[in-house]
């Protein structure tokens, strides 16, 4: 059996890209998923996908950025579904504009539906978790908050997601709950769409900033999150687990070039 069968999980964003590949793996490992989404096409696509392969999932249309609404969802939820071991903050809305030209709707939308949206989630789990004096919240963070690499709303947005972790960590570790931040580097799914417009070699062209020499995948990111839910992390709180081929850990470029290596 796996470590994951039977745990009780709600994951945002779960129509499509990371989120659609950890609720998929969760089912097939024997979890019971929540899945939250703002596309009730995606939402229905994944949900009778997990069905028809014989998983437990049930799906939840909700826009984040609606507070009564997130509410009524986690309510619901928890008549569904019953207690929740595992929230999973993984919903995001990525703008890709430069500083001057990022109107403030748009600044406010990054951070309504990244931050907040996270947030009202973390709000509506936490009672129930310190009651239970056990929790696990899983937020899905990105090396954009770790260093400049464009998107720069959704970079600060994001930034404070991180930040977030390390209140719940510290401020609610006495009561059994952990939360983790994972941190991807560039993972290929359909929220590169945009740039793959303008330039289908998007991926090839990042390669040369990979030690591992190839982006990621919804997989790679999958992998860890599914350890974090597992009970194999139980003393893993308030951290930031890098998934990113090595990115993170230097400039290959500069290093390939010191070295006097071909890219
Ligand atoms: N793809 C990457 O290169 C990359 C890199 C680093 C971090 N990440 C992080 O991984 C996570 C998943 O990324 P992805 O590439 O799968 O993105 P994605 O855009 O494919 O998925 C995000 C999902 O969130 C949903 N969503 C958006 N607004 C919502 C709202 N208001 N309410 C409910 N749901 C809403 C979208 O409909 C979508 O299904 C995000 O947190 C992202 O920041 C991705």
């Amino acid at each position: 059996m796996s470590d994951i069968a039977g745990k009780k999980i709600v994951i945002t964003g779960a129509g499509r890209g990371i989120g659609r590949e950890m609720a998929l793996r969760a089912c097939a490992d024997g979890a019971i998923v929540a899945l939250i989404e703002i596309d009730p096409n995606t939402l229905s696509k994944t949900l009778s996908d997990i069905h028809e392969k014989g998983g437990k999932a049930y799906g939840y249309q909700l826009d984040l950025g609606d507070e009564q609404a997130v509410k009524a969802t986690f309510k619901k939820i928890a008549q569904d579904v019953g207690e929740i071991d595992v929230l999973v903050n993984n919903a995001m809305v990525h703008e890709a504009e430069a500083l001057h030209e990022t109107s403030l709707e748009s600044w406010n939308n990054s951070l309504k539906i990244t931050l907040t949206g996270a947030f009202l989630c973390i709000k509506e789990v936490l009672p129930m978790f310190m009651n239970r004096k056990r929790g696990n919240i899983i937020n899905i963070g990105t090396v954009n908050a770790k260093g400049m690499f464009g998107s720069d709303a959704y970079s600060v947005a994001k930034a404070g997601v991180h930040q977030l972790t390390r209140s719940v960590a510290v401020r609610y570790g006495e009561y059994g709950v952990r939360c983790n931040t994972v941190v991807p580097g560039t993972i290929a799914t359909e929220a590169w769409i945009e740039r793959a417009k303008s330039n289908p070699q998007v991926f090839d062209d990042l390669k040369p900033w990979y030690p591992m020499g190839r982006v990621g995948t919804p997989k790679d990111i999958t992998e860890m999150v599914l350890f974090l839910v597992s009970d194999r992390s139980e003393w893993i709180s308030g951290a930031e687990l890098v998934v990113d081929g090595g990115l993170l850990a230097g400039y290959t470029p500069m290093f390939n070039t010191i070295e006097g290596r071909k890219p």
